[in-house]
């Protein structure tokens, strides 16, 4: 059984706590924040509910990283959410020196964990904390693509009135406005969706989820928890049960697709030792084109962490 420590214990790092805990697959789950007291009092929140929803995992808050001792996974969620108006790459000067300095004191505690990173910029946070850790490929990334998907998966269920259990998607690309859906990687109950819907509705929907972040933080004054906390919480699952499921991750790429030195959205398979596997699918002309502009808006971002001199 794992221990899975939690940083940062705001909106998105107490769900995944909490989700995590009712999946009851891990024995401990310790959530650490700087503000020590409300990491407390939410762990033992959502302790109190273990009678009612029948979990075992026990829940630890902190402001103390000797807690975290001998973690096997860490979800880093600490740093600002953005605010409307903002974009997710406008919280680059703060969050920086906050996931830098978060990755540092967990390797001061925890040998070889596994890190899942949240906090946005999402994949100029996963780079910065791939190299302030020093760690391997396979064990630093970064969640984004399963809350995309879930969102573009969503808005087809709504519009098909189907569950959005029979909906299959991937999606690559960085956590931005430049992300790319791939509607001819997408099933109905394994049906191609462009059989299922016309095309303009296609493509309203593939709007509407690449602004999707942007839309929850318009009605809610800050970003978005539940479906970020479950999707961070899905891949520790994978991870603990050894699943070997396939999703898209925030991924260092060594070449594939063409492109090097960079974290971006691919699928891949999670597993006990973290990535197993990057899947290079068949991109046709305009989806690779579509990710080579991502990627290049990435690199930008990356550039300007680089410029920080953090690490
Ligand atoms: P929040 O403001 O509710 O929580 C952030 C927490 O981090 C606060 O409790 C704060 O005290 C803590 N914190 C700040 N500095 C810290 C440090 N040095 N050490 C430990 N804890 C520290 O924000 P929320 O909504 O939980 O979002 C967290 C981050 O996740 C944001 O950067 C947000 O943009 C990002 N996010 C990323 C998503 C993704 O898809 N990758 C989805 C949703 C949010
Ligand atoms: C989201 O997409 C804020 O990145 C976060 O909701």
């Amino acid at each position: 059984m794992s221990k899975v420590s939690v940083i940062g214990a705001g909106n998105v790092g107490a769900t995944v706590a909490n989700v995590l805990a009712h999946k009851d697959v891990v024995k401990e789950v310790v959530l650490l924040d700087i503000k020590g007291d409300v990491a407390r009092g939410k762990a033992l929140d959502s302790w109190q509910q273990a009678p009612i929803d029948y979990y075992s995992t026990r829940l630890v808050g902190t402001e103390n990283y000797a807690d975290t001792a001998n973690s096997d996974i860490v979800v880093i969620t600490a740093g600002v959410p953005r605010r409307p108006g903002m974009s997710r790459d406008d919280l680059i000067t703060t969050n920086a020196k906050i996931v830098v300095s978060v990755t540092k004191s967990i390797l001061e505690h925890s040998d070889n964990p596994i890190i899942i990173v949240v906090s946005n910029p999402l994949d100029v946070m996963t780079y910065a904390a791939s190299k302030a850790s020093g760690l391997g490929a396979e064990k630093v990334f970064g969640m984004a693509g399963i809350l995309d998907t879930a969102r573009y998966r969503a808005f087809l269920a709504t519009a098909l009135d189907v569950s959005p259990k029979d909906i299959q998607a991937v999606l690559m690309g960085g956590h931005g406005d430049t992300m790319v859906p791939l509607p001819r990687y997408t099933t109905v109950a394994g049906i191609p969706v462009t059989e299922m819907i016309d095309s303009d509705s296609l493509d309203a929907i593939i709007s509407r989820t690449k602004t999707g972040g942007g839309e929850l933080v318009k009605l809610m004054g800050t970003s978005a928890w539940y479906a970020p906390g479950a999707a961070a919480a899905q891949m520790v699952e994978s991870i603990v049960r050894d699943e070997n499921r396939i999703f898209p991750v925030c991924a260092q790429l060594t070449g594939q697709y063409g492109l090097d030195d960079l974290y971006l959205g691919v699928p891949v398979q999670l597993g006990k030792n973290g990535i197993g596997k990057v899947l290079e699918l068949k991109l046709n002309k305009e989806e690779t084109e579509l990710l080579n502009t991502s990627a290049s808006h990435v690199k930008s971002v990356i550039d300007k962490f680089d410029s920080m001199g953090l690490v």
